[in-house]
Protein backbone atom coordinates (compact mmCIF):
# COMPACT_ATOMS: atom_id res chain seq x y z
CA UNK A 1 0.00 0.00 0.00
CA UNK A 2 1.56 3.62 -1.07
CA UNK A 3 0.62 6.31 0.87
CA UNK A 4 -1.81 7.81 -0.99
CA UNK A 5 -3.96 4.51 -0.38
CA UNK A 6 -2.53 4.54 3.49
CA UNK A 7 -4.04 8.07 3.50
CA UNK A 8 -7.61 7.05 1.55
CA UNK A 9 -7.82 3.94 3.58
CA UNK A 10 -7.72 6.38 7.20
CA UNK A 11 -10.49 8.72 5.86
CA UNK A 12 -12.74 5.49 4.71
CA UNK A 13 -12.21 4.64 8.30
CA UNK A 14 -12.90 7.53 10.21
CA UNK A 15 -16.39 8.16 7.66
CA UNK A 16 -17.30 4.69 9.01
CA UNK A 17 -16.88 5.61 12.17
CA UNK A 18 -19.22 8.85 11.86
CA UNK A 19 -21.22 7.19 9.90
CA UNK A 20 -22.03 3.79 12.18
CA UNK A 21 -20.08 5.12 15.55
CA UNK A 22 -17.89 3.58 17.56
CA UNK A 23 -17.90 0.09 17.48
CA UNK A 24 -17.41 0.41 13.75
CA UNK A 25 -13.87 1.51 14.77
CA UNK A 26 -11.23 -0.64 13.05
CA UNK A 27 -13.04 -2.16 10.23
CA UNK A 28 -11.47 -2.40 7.26
CA UNK A 29 -12.94 -0.10 4.73
CA UNK A 30 -11.41 -3.42 2.01
CA UNK A 31 -10.01 -0.64 0.14
CA UNK A 32 -9.00 -2.05 -3.37
CA UNK A 33 -6.97 -0.80 -6.51
CA UNK A 34 -9.97 -0.23 -9.35
CA UNK A 35 -10.76 -3.61 -11.33
CA UNK A 36 -11.79 -1.41 -14.50
CA UNK A 37 -10.07 2.25 -14.64
CA UNK A 38 -12.97 3.34 -16.23
CA UNK A 39 -14.57 3.67 -12.58
CA UNK A 40 -11.38 5.08 -11.40
CA UNK A 41 -8.49 4.10 -9.40
CA UNK A 42 -9.82 2.42 -5.99
CA UNK A 43 -12.72 1.13 -4.54
CA UNK A 44 -13.79 0.49 -1.14
CA UNK A 45 -15.91 -2.59 -0.82
CA UNK A 46 -16.62 -2.40 2.71
CA UNK A 47 -20.28 -1.51 2.15
CA UNK A 48 -20.86 -4.90 0.78
CA UNK A 49 -19.42 -6.71 3.55
CA UNK A 50 -21.38 -4.51 6.21
CA UNK A 51 -24.89 -5.14 5.04
CA UNK A 52 -25.99 -8.21 7.14
CA UNK A 53 -24.30 -6.99 10.45
CA UNK A 54 -26.33 -3.31 10.18
CA UNK A 55 -29.64 -4.71 8.19
CA UNK A 56 -29.12 -2.44 5.68
CA UNK A 57 -28.78 -2.43 1.88
CA UNK A 58 -25.08 -2.24 0.66
CA UNK A 59 -26.30 0.77 -1.47
CA UNK A 60 -27.18 2.56 1.45
CA UNK A 61 -24.68 1.75 3.84
CA UNK A 62 -22.50 3.34 0.88
CA UNK A 63 -24.49 6.30 0.71
CA UNK A 64 -23.68 7.05 4.31
CA UNK A 65 -19.62 6.30 4.56
CA UNK A 66 -19.92 8.65 1.19
CA UNK A 67 -21.71 11.26 2.94
CA UNK A 68 -19.37 11.26 5.87
CA UNK A 69 -16.24 10.90 3.43
CA UNK A 70 -13.81 13.97 2.83
CA UNK A 71 -11.48 12.90 0.44
CA UNK A 72 -12.14 16.85 -1.71
CA UNK A 73 -7.86 17.11 -1.61
CA UNK A 74 -6.99 13.81 -3.07
CA UNK A 75 -10.34 12.68 -5.33
CA UNK A 76 -12.87 13.64 -7.62
CA UNK A 77 -16.26 13.43 -5.91
CA UNK A 78 -16.95 9.56 -5.00
CA UNK A 79 -19.38 7.64 -7.01
CA UNK A 80 -21.61 4.37 -5.59
CA UNK A 81 -21.59 1.81 -8.05
CA UNK A 82 -23.61 -1.25 -8.97
CA UNK A 83 -24.48 -3.14 -5.77
CA UNK A 84 -22.78 -0.58 -3.27
CA UNK A 85 -19.11 -0.20 -4.45
CA UNK A 86 -17.66 3.15 -3.58
CA UNK A 87 -15.21 4.47 -6.38
CA UNK A 88 -12.92 6.74 -5.97
CA UNK A 89 -10.63 8.13 -8.91
CA UNK A 90 -7.77 10.74 -7.92
CA UNK A 91 -7.68 14.06 -8.85
CA UNK A 92 -5.25 15.49 -11.67
CA UNK A 93 -3.94 18.04 -9.49
CA UNK A 94 -3.39 15.45 -6.43
CA UNK A 95 -1.16 13.43 -9.37
CA UNK A 96 0.26 16.02 -10.85
CA UNK A 97 1.43 17.50 -6.72
CA UNK A 98 2.61 14.13 -6.17
CA UNK A 99 4.99 13.86 -9.26
CA UNK A 100 6.02 17.68 -8.89
CA UNK A 101 7.11 16.42 -5.35
CA UNK A 102 9.12 13.68 -6.42
CA UNK A 103 11.06 15.33 -9.68
CA UNK A 104 14.06 16.27 -7.10
CA UNK A 105 13.28 13.20 -4.79
CA UNK A 106 16.62 10.64 -5.36
CA UNK A 107 14.19 8.22 -3.47
CA UNK A 108 11.91 8.78 -6.25
CA UNK A 109 8.82 8.91 -3.54
CA UNK A 110 10.25 5.47 -1.44
CA UNK A 111 10.94 6.66 1.80
CA UNK A 112 13.27 4.72 4.16
CA UNK A 113 12.17 1.95 6.38
CA UNK A 114 10.90 3.24 10.10
CA UNK A 115 12.20 0.35 11.52
CA UNK A 116 15.55 -0.31 10.38
CA UNK A 117 17.45 -3.60 11.77
CA UNK A 118 20.15 -5.74 10.79
CA UNK A 119 19.45 -8.43 8.10
CA UNK A 120 21.14 -11.13 6.48
CA UNK A 121 21.19 -12.33 2.94
CA UNK A 122 22.92 -15.69 3.14
CA UNK A 123 22.95 -16.14 -0.38
CA UNK A 124 25.47 -17.73 -3.58
CA UNK A 125 27.22 -20.10 -0.98
CA UNK A 126 29.49 -22.13 -3.47
CA UNK A 127 31.90 -25.26 -2.83
CA UNK A 128 35.50 -24.93 -2.69
CA UNK A 129 37.02 -27.37 -5.51
CA UNK A 130 33.77 -27.65 -6.89
CA UNK A 131 31.68 -26.18 -9.43
CA UNK A 132 29.70 -23.08 -9.62
CA UNK A 133 26.68 -24.79 -10.65
CA UNK A 134 23.63 -22.51 -12.57
CA UNK A 135 22.00 -23.16 -9.06
CA UNK A 136 24.11 -20.59 -7.18
CA UNK A 137 23.86 -18.36 -10.08
CA UNK A 138 20.16 -18.32 -9.63
CA UNK A 139 21.21 -18.28 -5.14
CA UNK A 140 23.76 -15.18 -6.34
CA UNK A 141 21.35 -13.30 -8.76
CA UNK A 142 18.07 -13.43 -6.80
CA UNK A 143 19.76 -12.87 -3.76
CA UNK A 144 21.80 -9.72 -4.49
CA UNK A 145 18.81 -8.43 -5.76
CA UNK A 146 16.80 -8.89 -2.32
CA UNK A 147 20.13 -7.20 -0.64
CA UNK A 148 19.90 -4.14 -3.12
CA UNK A 149 15.99 -3.90 -1.93
CA UNK A 150 17.10 -4.15 1.66
CA UNK A 151 19.96 -1.83 1.69
CA UNK A 152 18.23 1.30 -0.50
CA UNK A 153 15.54 0.96 2.23
CA UNK A 154 17.32 1.62 4.68
CA UNK A 155 18.60 -1.74 6.43
CA UNK A 156 21.67 -3.17 7.82
CA UNK A 157 22.35 -5.72 5.35
CA UNK A 158 24.97 -8.84 5.90
CA UNK A 159 25.60 -10.38 2.33
CA UNK A 160 27.32 -13.23 3.33
CA UNK A 161 28.53 -15.82 1.62
CA UNK A 162 28.30 -19.75 3.55
CA UNK A 163 30.51 -21.00 1.15
CA UNK A 164 30.93 -24.99 1.89
CA UNK A 165 34.77 -25.10 2.95
CA UNK A 166 34.92 -27.83 5.44
CA UNK A 167 34.01 -31.36 5.47
CA UNK A 168 35.11 -34.61 4.35
CA UNK A 169 36.01 -34.20 0.98
CA UNK A 170 38.66 -32.15 2.13
CA UNK A 171 41.04 -35.01 3.13
CA UNK A 172 41.04 -36.83 -0.28
CA UNK A 173 41.72 -33.04 -2.05
CA UNK A 174 44.93 -33.15 0.43
CA UNK A 175 46.25 -35.98 -0.37
CA UNK A 176 46.01 -35.36 -4.09
CA UNK A 177 47.75 -32.05 -3.72
CA UNK A 178 50.35 -33.59 -1.62
CA UNK A 179 51.21 -35.85 -4.77
CA UNK A 180 50.27 -34.20 -7.28
CA UNK A 181 52.17 -30.54 -6.27
CA UNK A 182 54.38 -31.42 -3.67
CA UNK A 183 56.17 -28.38 -3.77
CA UNK A 184 53.28 -26.13 -3.35
CA UNK A 185 52.95 -26.80 0.34
CA UNK A 186 57.34 -26.14 0.90
CA UNK A 187 57.20 -22.52 -1.45
CA UNK A 188 55.71 -19.42 -1.28
CA UNK A 189 55.26 -19.38 -4.82
CA UNK A 190 51.24 -19.51 -5.61
CA UNK A 191 49.89 -22.48 -6.68
CA UNK A 192 48.16 -22.65 -9.95
CA UNK A 193 45.90 -25.41 -10.30
CA UNK A 194 44.70 -24.41 -12.95
CA UNK A 195 40.92 -26.21 -13.57
CA UNK A 196 39.88 -27.26 -9.76
CA UNK A 197 37.08 -29.59 -11.34
CA UNK A 198 38.95 -31.74 -13.23
CA UNK A 199 41.63 -31.52 -10.13
CA UNK A 200 38.73 -32.67 -7.96
CA UNK A 201 37.25 -35.28 -10.27
CA UNK A 202 40.93 -36.88 -10.68
CA UNK A 203 41.44 -36.64 -6.94
CA UNK A 204 38.42 -38.85 -6.54
CA UNK A 205 39.04 -41.24 -9.19
CA UNK A 206 42.83 -41.81 -7.00
CA UNK A 207 40.28 -42.64 -4.05
CA UNK A 208 38.15 -44.17 -5.40
CA UNK A 209 40.86 -46.50 -7.00
CA UNK A 210 42.74 -47.13 -4.44
CA UNK A 211 42.86 -47.83 -0.28
CA UNK A 212 46.27 -46.40 0.74
CA UNK A 213 45.01 -43.20 -0.76
CA UNK A 214 41.98 -43.65 1.31
CA UNK A 215 43.87 -44.16 4.75
CA UNK A 216 45.84 -41.53 3.98
CA UNK A 217 42.58 -38.96 3.20
CA UNK A 218 41.53 -40.48 6.38
CA UNK A 219 44.16 -39.38 8.01
CA UNK A 220 44.23 -35.43 6.85
CA UNK A 221 40.58 -35.45 7.84
CA UNK A 222 41.64 -35.88 11.39
CA UNK A 223 44.84 -33.64 10.85
CA UNK A 224 42.58 -30.59 9.47
CA UNK A 225 40.18 -31.27 12.51
CA UNK A 226 42.97 -31.15 14.97
CA UNK A 227 44.18 -27.90 13.34
CA UNK A 228 47.74 -29.29 11.54
CA UNK A 229 49.56 -26.91 10.25
CA UNK A 230 50.67 -27.79 6.98
CA UNK A 231 47.36 -29.68 6.21
CA UNK A 232 45.67 -26.26 7.18
CA UNK A 233 47.72 -24.35 4.72
CA UNK A 234 46.93 -27.35 1.82
CA UNK A 235 43.38 -26.49 3.16
CA UNK A 236 43.89 -22.44 2.67
CA UNK A 237 45.74 -23.06 -0.76
CA UNK A 238 42.68 -24.92 -2.15
CA UNK A 239 40.24 -22.30 -0.75
CA UNK A 240 42.19 -19.46 -2.05
CA UNK A 241 42.02 -21.25 -5.39
CA UNK A 242 38.82 -21.51 -5.56
CA UNK A 243 37.81 -18.22 -3.87
CA UNK A 244 39.63 -16.32 -7.36
CA UNK A 245 37.38 -18.72 -9.80
CA UNK A 246 34.32 -17.64 -7.81
CA UNK A 247 36.02 -13.77 -7.76
CA UNK A 248 35.69 -13.66 -11.68
CA UNK A 249 31.54 -14.70 -11.45
CA UNK A 250 30.78 -12.02 -8.80
CA UNK A 251 32.75 -9.23 -10.87
CA UNK A 252 31.36 -9.69 -14.25
CA UNK A 253 27.94 -9.95 -12.29
CA UNK A 254 29.07 -6.95 -9.98
CA UNK A 255 27.93 -8.76 -6.67
CA UNK A 256 29.33 -8.20 -3.66
CA UNK A 257 29.78 -10.44 -0.80
CA UNK A 258 31.26 -11.50 2.31
CA UNK A 259 32.82 -14.79 2.79
CA UNK A 260 31.88 -15.95 5.90
CA UNK A 261 32.19 -19.91 5.07
CA UNK A 262 31.15 -23.42 7.06
CA UNK A 263 34.76 -23.36 8.55
CA UNK A 264 34.32 -20.19 10.43
CA UNK A 265 31.45 -22.12 12.69
CA UNK A 266 33.32 -25.10 13.80
CA UNK A 267 34.59 -24.25 16.89
CA UNK A 268 30.91 -23.34 17.49
CA UNK A 269 29.77 -26.99 17.12
CA UNK A 270 30.07 -28.41 20.16
CA UNK A 271 28.19 -26.53 22.28
CA UNK A 272 25.06 -26.91 19.53
CA UNK A 273 25.81 -30.43 20.69
CA UNK A 274 26.00 -29.65 24.22
CA UNK A 275 23.02 -27.44 24.63
CA UNK A 276 20.83 -29.32 22.59
CA UNK A 277 21.51 -32.17 25.00
CA UNK A 278 21.13 -29.89 27.68
CA UNK A 279 17.39 -28.85 26.45
CA UNK A 280 16.84 -32.92 26.38
CA UNK A 281 15.84 -33.05 22.26
CA UNK A 282 19.31 -35.35 21.79
CA UNK A 283 18.69 -39.19 21.27
CA UNK A 284 21.67 -41.62 20.27
CA UNK A 285 20.84 -43.85 17.44
CA UNK A 286 23.49 -46.29 16.63
CA UNK A 287 25.89 -43.90 17.91
CA UNK A 288 25.02 -41.22 16.22
CA UNK A 289 23.62 -37.71 17.89
CA UNK A 290 19.96 -37.11 16.38
CA UNK A 291 17.39 -34.53 17.27
CA UNK A 292 13.49 -36.24 15.91
CA UNK A 293 11.12 -34.07 13.42
CA UNK A 294 7.79 -33.65 13.77
CA UNK A 295 6.34 -33.75 10.69
CA UNK A 296 9.36 -35.64 8.58
CA UNK A 297 8.90 -39.40 8.47
CA UNK A 298 10.61 -41.85 6.46
CA UNK A 299 9.63 -44.38 3.95
CA UNK A 300 8.33 -46.70 6.66
CA UNK A 301 6.33 -43.84 8.47
CA UNK A 302 8.89 -43.69 11.54
CA UNK A 303 9.88 -40.43 12.48
CA UNK A 304 13.52 -38.81 10.84
CA UNK A 305 15.72 -38.01 12.67
CA UNK A 306 18.31 -35.13 12.03
CA UNK A 307 22.00 -36.21 13.13
CA UNK A 308 23.55 -33.37 14.47
CA UNK A 309 26.95 -35.83 15.09
CA UNK A 310 28.13 -38.72 13.53
CA UNK A 311 28.92 -41.75 15.23
CA UNK A 312 32.56 -40.85 14.26
CA UNK A 313 32.04 -37.84 16.67
CA UNK A 314 31.95 -35.32 12.76
CA UNK A 315 29.06 -33.14 12.27
CA UNK A 316 27.13 -32.49 9.93
CA UNK A 317 25.55 -29.88 7.49
CA UNK A 318 23.08 -28.98 9.47
CA UNK A 319 24.71 -28.67 12.96
CA UNK A 320 26.71 -25.98 10.70
CA UNK A 321 23.66 -24.30 10.01
CA UNK A 322 22.79 -24.14 13.79
CA UNK A 323 25.73 -22.72 14.59
CA UNK A 324 25.24 -19.95 12.16
CA UNK A 325 22.29 -19.26 13.27
CA UNK A 326 23.43 -18.86 16.60
CA UNK A 327 25.91 -16.76 15.76
CA UNK A 328 24.01 -14.62 13.97
CA UNK A 329 21.13 -14.04 16.78
CA UNK A 330 23.96 -13.33 18.83
CA UNK A 331 26.59 -11.73 17.34
CA UNK A 332 25.55 -10.06 14.24
CA UNK A 333 22.31 -9.34 16.34
CA UNK A 334 20.05 -10.23 13.16
CA UNK A 335 16.46 -9.37 13.18
CA UNK A 336 16.05 -11.45 9.71
CA UNK A 337 17.66 -14.05 8.45
CA UNK A 338 17.40 -14.76 4.83
CA UNK A 339 18.52 -18.47 3.29
CA UNK A 340 18.51 -18.01 -0.66
CA UNK A 341 18.76 -21.48 -2.21
CA UNK A 342 17.34 -24.54 -4.61
CA UNK A 343 13.89 -25.64 -3.49
CA UNK A 344 15.33 -28.98 -2.90
CA UNK A 345 16.93 -27.90 0.33
CA UNK A 346 13.41 -27.14 1.76
CA UNK A 347 13.45 -29.99 3.94
CA UNK A 348 16.99 -29.21 5.46
CA UNK A 349 15.88 -25.96 6.14
CA UNK A 350 12.83 -26.93 7.77
CA UNK A 351 14.25 -29.17 9.86
CA UNK A 352 17.30 -27.58 11.41
CA UNK A 353 14.56 -24.33 12.06
CA UNK A 354 12.54 -26.70 14.11
CA UNK A 355 15.14 -27.92 15.91
CA UNK A 356 16.29 -24.08 16.49
CA UNK A 357 12.80 -23.54 17.62
CA UNK A 358 12.85 -25.96 20.10
CA UNK A 359 16.04 -25.27 21.62
CA UNK A 360 14.25 -21.64 22.03
CA UNK A 361 17.04 -20.10 20.07
CA UNK A 362 14.92 -18.07 18.02
CA UNK A 363 13.54 -14.66 19.90
CA UNK A 364 9.91 -13.69 19.12
CA UNK A 365 11.34 -10.27 17.07
CA UNK A 366 13.89 -12.63 15.06
CA UNK A 367 12.72 -13.93 11.60
CA UNK A 368 14.21 -17.21 9.72
CA UNK A 369 13.16 -17.53 5.99
CA UNK A 370 14.30 -19.51 3.38
CA UNK A 371 13.86 -18.47 0.11
CA UNK A 372 13.60 -21.32 -1.79
CA UNK A 373 13.95 -21.25 -6.02
CA UNK A 374 13.62 -23.88 -8.87
CA UNK A 375 15.32 -25.46 -11.16
CA UNK A 376 17.28 -23.54 -14.45
CA UNK A 377 16.18 -25.72 -17.72
CA UNK A 378 17.46 -26.39 -21.23
CA UNK A 379 14.94 -25.69 -24.23
CA UNK A 380 14.54 -29.32 -24.35
CA UNK A 381 12.65 -28.89 -20.82
CA UNK A 382 15.26 -31.49 -19.32
CA UNK A 383 17.79 -29.95 -16.59
CA UNK A 384 20.17 -27.48 -18.16
CA UNK A 385 23.30 -29.14 -20.00
CA UNK A 386 25.41 -28.18 -22.79
CA UNK A 387 25.48 -30.06 -26.07
CA UNK A 388 27.77 -32.95 -24.75
CA UNK A 389 25.57 -33.35 -21.62
CA UNK A 390 28.30 -31.73 -19.56
CA UNK A 391 27.28 -29.28 -16.73
CA UNK A 392 27.49 -25.72 -18.06
CA UNK A 393 30.16 -24.11 -16.58
CA UNK A 394 28.75 -20.39 -15.16
CA UNK A 395 32.07 -18.52 -16.69
CA UNK A 396 31.12 -20.06 -20.28
CA UNK A 397 27.41 -19.06 -19.87
CA UNK A 398 28.22 -15.67 -18.94
CA UNK A 399 30.71 -15.42 -22.23
CA UNK A 400 28.46 -16.99 -24.60
CA UNK A 401 25.38 -14.78 -23.66
CA UNK A 402 27.98 -11.57 -23.83
CA UNK A 403 28.99 -12.38 -27.31
CA UNK A 404 25.27 -13.34 -28.71
CA UNK A 405 24.56 -9.54 -27.52
CA UNK A 406 27.39 -8.82 -29.45
CA UNK A 407 26.56 -10.66 -32.58
CA UNK A 408 22.92 -9.11 -32.23
CA UNK A 409 24.37 -5.46 -31.68
CA UNK A 410 26.86 -6.03 -34.92
CA UNK A 411 24.12 -6.82 -36.70
CA UNK A 412 21.86 -4.23 -35.66
CA UNK A 413 24.54 -1.30 -36.43
CA UNK A 414 25.06 -2.98 -39.40
CA UNK A 415 21.57 -2.79 -40.64
CA UNK A 416 21.15 0.92 -39.02
CA UNK A 417 24.56 2.01 -41.10
CA UNK A 418 25.74 3.27 -37.82
CA UNK A 419 29.43 3.11 -37.08
CA UNK A 420 30.62 2.62 -33.26
CA UNK A 421 33.67 2.34 -31.80
CA UNK A 422 35.03 -1.61 -29.75
CA UNK A 423 34.97 0.41 -26.77
CA UNK A 424 31.31 1.24 -27.54
CA UNK A 425 30.56 -2.12 -28.73
CA UNK A 426 32.48 -4.30 -26.09
CA UNK A 427 30.38 -2.28 -23.39
CA UNK A 428 27.32 -2.71 -24.73
CA UNK A 429 27.34 -6.56 -25.72
CA UNK A 430 29.15 -7.20 -21.68
CA UNK A 431 25.73 -5.12 -20.05
CA UNK A 432 23.29 -6.49 -22.44
CA UNK A 433 24.46 -10.15 -22.30
CA UNK A 434 24.50 -10.02 -18.46
CA UNK A 435 21.75 -8.09 -17.69
CA UNK A 436 19.50 -10.58 -20.04
CA UNK A 437 21.33 -13.56 -18.37
CA UNK A 438 20.07 -11.61 -14.66
CA UNK A 439 17.05 -10.79 -15.86
CA UNK A 440 15.64 -13.70 -17.03
CA UNK A 441 15.77 -15.15 -13.40
CA UNK A 442 14.56 -12.38 -11.35
CA UNK A 443 11.57 -11.67 -14.41
CA UNK A 444 10.15 -15.51 -12.94
CA UNK A 445 8.48 -16.13 -9.75
CA UNK A 446 11.35 -18.08 -8.27
CA UNK A 447 9.82 -20.85 -7.26
CA UNK A 448 9.15 -22.05 -10.27
CA UNK A 449 11.33 -23.73 -12.63
CA UNK A 450 12.42 -21.68 -15.92
CA UNK A 451 13.55 -23.04 -19.31
CA UNK A 452 16.84 -20.94 -20.24
CA UNK A 453 16.88 -19.27 -23.60
CA UNK A 454 19.69 -16.94 -25.03
CA UNK A 455 17.18 -15.99 -27.89
CA UNK A 456 14.39 -15.15 -25.47
CA UNK A 457 16.18 -13.43 -23.00
CA UNK A 458 18.25 -11.36 -25.46
CA UNK A 459 14.72 -10.07 -27.86
CA UNK A 460 14.70 -6.56 -27.39
CA UNK A 461 10.91 -7.01 -27.54
CA UNK A 462 9.00 -8.88 -25.28
CA UNK A 463 9.24 -8.92 -21.02
CA UNK A 464 13.71 -8.96 -21.20
CA UNK A 465 16.40 -6.58 -19.91
CA UNK A 466 16.83 -5.27 -23.61
CA UNK A 467 13.45 -4.43 -24.16
CA UNK A 468 13.78 -1.88 -20.88
CA UNK A 469 17.42 -0.99 -21.52
CA UNK A 470 16.49 0.19 -24.85
CA UNK A 471 13.33 2.11 -23.13
CA UNK A 472 15.89 3.90 -21.13
CA UNK A 473 17.73 4.95 -23.85
CA UNK A 474 15.38 6.24 -25.87
CA UNK A 475 14.36 8.71 -22.62
CA UNK A 476 18.31 10.12 -22.93
CA UNK A 477 18.19 10.08 -26.65
CA UNK A 478 15.18 12.49 -26.32
CA UNK A 479 17.68 14.40 -24.24
CA UNK A 480 20.32 14.32 -26.37
CA UNK A 481 18.54 15.48 -29.50
CA UNK A 482 16.93 18.02 -27.70
CA UNK A 483 19.98 19.71 -25.95
CA UNK A 484 18.68 18.75 -22.97
CA UNK A 485 19.97 18.33 -19.13
CA UNK A 486 17.19 17.04 -17.39
CA UNK A 487 18.39 18.38 -14.11
CA UNK A 488 18.12 22.04 -15.16
CA UNK A 489 14.53 21.82 -15.84
CA UNK A 490 13.85 23.84 -13.12
CA UNK A 491 12.65 24.64 -9.77
CA UNK A 492 9.63 26.14 -11.21
CA UNK A 493 8.51 23.04 -14.12
CA UNK A 494 5.82 21.57 -13.75
CA UNK A 495 3.91 18.13 -14.69
CA UNK A 496 0.67 18.92 -16.70
CA UNK A 497 -1.18 15.93 -17.35
CA UNK A 498 -3.63 15.65 -20.35
CA UNK A 499 -3.59 12.76 -22.57
CA UNK A 500 -4.58 9.38 -21.48
CA UNK A 501 -1.13 7.30 -21.83
CA UNK A 502 0.18 10.54 -19.51
CA UNK A 503 -2.19 9.80 -17.06
CA UNK A 504 -1.22 6.19 -16.86
CA UNK A 505 2.37 6.74 -16.99
CA UNK A 506 1.58 9.22 -14.05
CA UNK A 507 -0.06 6.44 -11.67
CA UNK A 508 2.56 4.16 -12.69
CA UNK A 509 5.41 6.17 -11.51
CA UNK A 510 3.65 7.09 -8.50
CA UNK A 511 3.94 3.06 -7.58
CA UNK A 512 7.47 2.20 -7.08
CA UNK A 513 6.98 2.62 -3.40
CA UNK A 514 4.58 -0.02 -3.38
CA UNK A 515 6.46 -1.95 -5.37
CA UNK A 516 9.36 -1.99 -3.27
CA UNK A 517 7.57 -2.35 0.27
CA UNK A 518 6.03 -5.82 -1.18
CA UNK A 519 9.27 -6.92 -2.47
CA UNK A 520 10.62 -6.44 0.70
CA UNK A 521 8.07 -8.48 2.44
CA UNK A 522 7.54 -11.52 0.22
CA UNK A 523 11.11 -11.50 -1.54
CA UNK A 524 9.58 -11.63 -4.77
CA UNK A 525 11.99 -9.74 -6.76
CA UNK A 526 9.47 -10.77 -9.94
CA UNK A 527 7.01 -7.85 -8.89
CA UNK A 528 9.59 -5.38 -9.36
CA UNK A 529 10.77 -6.50 -12.66
CA UNK A 530 6.87 -6.76 -14.06
CA UNK A 531 6.69 -2.93 -12.32
CA UNK A 532 9.61 -1.93 -14.22
CA UNK A 533 8.64 -3.74 -17.60
CA UNK A 534 5.16 -2.26 -16.99
CA UNK A 535 7.02 1.14 -16.85
CA UNK A 536 8.61 0.69 -20.24
CA UNK A 537 5.73 -0.02 -21.88
CA UNK A 538 3.73 2.59 -20.58
CA UNK A 539 6.51 4.93 -21.35
CA UNK A 540 6.33 3.67 -24.98
CA UNK A 541 3.31 4.21 -25.86
CA UNK A 542 3.28 7.74 -24.45
CA UNK A 543 6.16 8.18 -26.78
CA UNK A 544 4.38 7.02 -29.23
CA UNK A 545 1.26 9.11 -28.90
CA UNK A 546 2.50 12.39 -27.33
CA UNK A 547 5.43 14.57 -28.85
CA UNK A 548 7.80 15.70 -26.67
CA UNK A 549 10.09 18.09 -28.01
CA UNK A 550 8.18 19.12 -30.73
CA UNK A 551 5.18 20.13 -28.41
CA UNK A 552 4.58 23.52 -26.84
CA UNK A 553 5.50 24.69 -23.70
CA UNK A 554 4.71 24.80 -20.48
CA UNK A 555 3.16 20.90 -22.03
CA UNK A 556 6.94 20.43 -23.41
CA UNK A 557 8.65 20.65 -20.21
CA UNK A 558 6.14 18.67 -18.11
CA UNK A 559 6.46 15.77 -21.08
CA UNK A 560 10.31 16.42 -20.63
CA UNK A 561 9.62 15.78 -16.86
CA UNK A 562 8.50 12.54 -17.42
CA UNK A 563 10.65 11.04 -19.77
CA UNK A 564 12.94 12.07 -16.95
CA UNK A 565 11.21 10.47 -13.88
CA UNK A 566 10.68 7.38 -15.97
CA UNK A 567 14.45 7.23 -16.37
CA UNK A 568 15.25 7.87 -13.19
CA UNK A 569 12.28 4.95 -12.11
CA UNK A 570 14.28 2.53 -14.56
CA UNK A 571 18.02 3.30 -13.76
CA UNK A 572 16.53 3.06 -9.60
CA UNK A 573 14.58 0.03 -10.26
CA UNK A 574 17.31 -1.93 -12.75
CA UNK A 575 20.25 -1.16 -9.99
CA UNK A 576 17.90 -2.63 -7.82
CA UNK A 577 17.78 -5.46 -9.98
CA UNK A 578 21.19 -5.20 -10.24
CA UNK A 579 21.31 -4.01 -13.87
CA UNK A 580 22.76 -1.36 -15.27
CA UNK A 581 21.43 1.11 -17.59
CA UNK A 582 23.29 2.12 -20.88
CA UNK A 583 23.03 5.74 -22.26
CA UNK A 584 22.95 4.73 -25.69
CA UNK A 585 22.68 1.19 -27.39
N1 LIG B 1 26.86 -24.63 -0.04
C1 LIG B 1 25.48 -24.97 -0.17
C2 LIG B 1 25.23 -25.57 -1.55
O1 LIG B 1 26.02 -25.41 -2.45
C3 LIG B 1 24.56 -23.79 0.02
C4 LIG B 1 24.61 -23.15 1.38
C5 LIG B 1 23.38 -22.34 1.68
N2 LIG B 1 23.41 -21.70 2.96
C6 LIG B 1 23.24 -22.28 4.13
N3 LIG B 1 23.34 -21.56 5.22
N4 LIG B 1 22.99 -23.58 4.23
O2 LIG B 1 24.22 -26.20 -1.75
Amino acid sequence: MNATQEQLKLKLEQALVAAFGADYTGVDPILVTASNPKFGDFQANVALSLSKKLGMQPRAIASAIVEKLDVSDICEPPEIAGPGFINLKLQTSYLEAQLNAIKTDPRLGVPKTKNPQTEIVDFSSPNIAKEMHVGHLRSTIIGDCIARILEFRGHDVLRLNHVGDWGTQFGMLITYLREVYPDALTTANALDIGDLVTFYRQAKQRFDADETFQETARQEVVRLQAGAEDTLHAWKLLCEQSRKEFQIIYDLLNVKLIERGESFYNSFLPAVVEDLEKAGLVEENQGAKCVFLEGFTNREGEPLPLIVQKSDGGYNYATTDLAALRYRIQEDQAKRIIYVTDAGQANHFAQFFQVAKKADWIPDDVEIVHVPFGLVLGEDGKKFKTRSGDTVRLRDLLDEAISRARIDLETRLKKEDRQETEEFIKKVAEVVGISAVKYADLSQNRTSNYVFSYDKMLDLKGNTAPYMLYAYARTQGISREGNINFENLGIDAKVILKEDTEFTLAKHLLQLDEVISEVEQDLLPNRLGDYLYNLSDKFNKFYDKCQVLKSEEPIRTSRLMLCDLTARTLEKGLDLLGIKVLERM
